[in-house]
């Protein structure tokens, strides 16, 4: 079988490995303290990010290889993690639903997560190499065992941040905020 490790070693910048490890690092660590499989927490995240480096060109032949909608050749931020889950079953023989899933639903969130999503989503916003305003909230959340609460917030932030630069908001994560308001009762 295909080695993740080489590949991502050879194709992602020094910054995105660290970030990708730590990652790893956080997910086991999540997987650990919410009783999810470490096993599958930790091949997620290897692959979660493995073409978040790529180029235009590359992009636009992959989507369409893989036969994504053709909207995800102007959004590498989206296609990313549908790229890595398609490639993770078709390349390296990964068929774990669960596993392919959070990979795929590692941007954008989505209604009705399962445990081991929130655990990736989460572990991709507040790995140790992650600094920004609020960050340490998120941390603490998690830590309080509301992981719940952490994915609701961080997923309304990307929100907010993509709507002030008029960016382009995925329906998917518009009905992961719903489920998780309708979760917590707001
Ligand atoms: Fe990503
Ligand atoms: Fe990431």
């Amino acid at each position: 079988m295909k080695s993740i490790i080489d590949y991502i070693e050879k194709n992602l910048t020094p910054k995105r490995l660290k970030h990708t490890y730590g990652v790893c690092k956080q997910a086991v660590e999540l997987a650990k303290k919410y009783g999810a499989d470490e096993e599958k927490a930790y091949k997620a995240a290897l692959f979660h990010d493995m073409f978040k480096d790529i180029s235009q060109e590359k992009l636009e032949e992959m989507v369409d290889l893989y036969g994504l909608d053709e909207r995800y050749k102007c959004n590498l931020n989206l296609a990313h993690g549908k790229l890595a889950a398609a490639v993770m079953n078709k390349e390296y023989g990964i068929n774990y639903s669960d596993v392919l899933d959070a990979v795929s639903y590692h941007t954008t969130g989505r209604a009705e997560m399962t445990l081991l999503e929130k655990i990736i989503y989460i572990a991709d916003a507040i790995e140790p190499g992650r600094n920004y305003p609020g960050v340490d909230d998120l941390r603490k959340m998690v830590e309080k065992e509301d992981i719940d609460g952490a994915c609701y917030l961080s997923i309304k932030s990307t929100i907010r941040n993509l709507e002030s630069q008029s960016l382009f908001i995925d329906e998917d994560s518009m009905k992961a905020k719903d489920y998780f308001e309708k979760r917590r009762g707001i």
